[in-house]
C-alpha cells in the first residue's frame, strides 16, 4: 500500500494536501462521509486499493477487486446552493474523462448520466452522495475506474458490459498516474465551474454518447422505448417516447440502456 501511496505522491507533487490512501475499506464514499462528519476539509480525497462494499448508483454494488481498479472519493463543501449540486456527478464524469485521456490517450465517453464508456464497454462509474451535517451539508463524489481487470475478473452480469481501461485501450495504464491525474482534474474543474460554468457542460455534451440514440428508459415499474434528444442545463435527459410525448428524466429515478445492449 505504501508503494501505491508513494507513486501517487510522485505524480501529484507536494502542493496537494488532504489525500489519504488505504489498503482495504468498505467503500471510499463511506470513509469520506465519516471524515466529513469528523470535520475533514473541503477537497479531502480518499483512495483505496480495494473496497469490500463498493457502492454503485440506484442501490447497486460496484465490483472493486484489490489492485485492479481506481477507487477514489472526494469531499466537497460547495458554497453554491444545494439545487446546483445536481451537476456535480456530471462534473466528476468530465474530470474522469479528462484524466483517462491525459494518462493513456483513450477517448472515453459518457453514457448518461455518468458511466464512463470506452468502445461500448463500461470502464467506470460515479456515485455522488450527500452528507447532512449539523451546520449544512457536504457532498462526496465517488469515482471508480476499472484499470487492469481481465474479463474473468468481473462477476455476474457485470461481465457482459464492463471492461478495463487496459483491455480496451490495449496498453498498460499506471493506476497511480491515473489517480493523480483525476485529483488534479477534479480540483481544476471545481475552480473552472465557478468561472466558466458553461464550458464543462459543453464538454459533457460532446462526450455524451447517449444523445441521438434509441434507448430504453427503465424505472422500477416499466421499461419504455425512447429517443434520447438532449441533456438539459441541469443534466436531465430529454427523451421522446414512442407515443410522441417528450419528458425529462432524472439520474436518481431511471436507468437508461441501449436497445440491444449496454450503450
Ligand atoms: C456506478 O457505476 O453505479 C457508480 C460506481 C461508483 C463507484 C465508486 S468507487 C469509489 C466510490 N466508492 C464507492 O463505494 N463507490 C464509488
Amino acid at each position: 500500500m505504501e508503494q501505491y501511496r508513494q507513486q501517487i505522491a510522485a505524480f501529484l507533487g507536494q502542493e496537494r494536501e488532504n489525500w489519504h490512501v488505504f489498503d482495504t475499506v468498505d467503500s471510499t464514499n463511506l470513509v469520506c462521509k465519516r471524515m466529513a462528519l469528523d470535520g475533514a476539509p473541503d477537497g479531502t480525497v480518499v483512495i483505496a486499493d480495494e473496497q469490500t462494499a463498493g457502492r454503485g448508483r440506484l442501490g447497486r454494488s460496484f465490483q472493486s477487486a484489490r489492485g485492479l481498479g481506481l477507487y477514489l472519493s472526494i469531499l466537497w463543501r460547495p458554497e453554491t446552493p444545494v439545487e446546483k449540486w445536481m451537476a456535480l456527478p456530471a462534473l466528476g464524469a468530465v474530470a474522469a474523462v479528462r484524466a483517462v485521456v491525459r494518462v493513456c490517450g483513450a477517448q472515453a465517453q459518457i453514457k448518461w448520466p455518468n458511466d464512463l464508456v470506452l468502445q461500448g464497454r463500461k470502464i467506470g462509474g460515479i456515485l455522488t452522495e450527500s452528507v447532512l451535517l449539523g451546520c449544512g451539508a457536504a457532498v462526496v463524489l465517488g469515482i471508480g475506474i476499472n484499470v487492469s481487470h481481465r474479463t474473468e475478473d468481473f462477476e455476474g452480469e457485470v461481465r457482459g458490459m464492463a471492461a478495463s481501461l487496459e483491455t480496451v485501450a490495449g496498453q498498460s495504464v499506471c493506476r497511480a498516474a491515473l489517480a493523480a491525474a483525476l485529483v488534479e482534474e477534479l480540483d481544476a474543474l471545481r475552480r473552472e465551474a465557478l468561472t466558466q460554468p458553461q464550458r464543462w457542460l459543453e464538454e459533457y455534451r460532446r462526450r455524451c454518447l447517449t444523445v441521438g440514440r434509441e434507448v430504453q428508459v427503465i424505472t422500477p415499474d416499466a421499461v419504455r422505448r425512447a429517443e434520447a434528444l438532449a441533456v438539459d442545463e441541469t443534466f436531465g435527459l430529454q427523451v421522446r417516447y414512442e407515443d410522441g410525448s417528450v419528458d425529462t428524466v432524472r439520474a436518481g429515478e431511471v436507468s437508461v440502456r441501449g436497445l440491444y445492449g449496454y450503450v
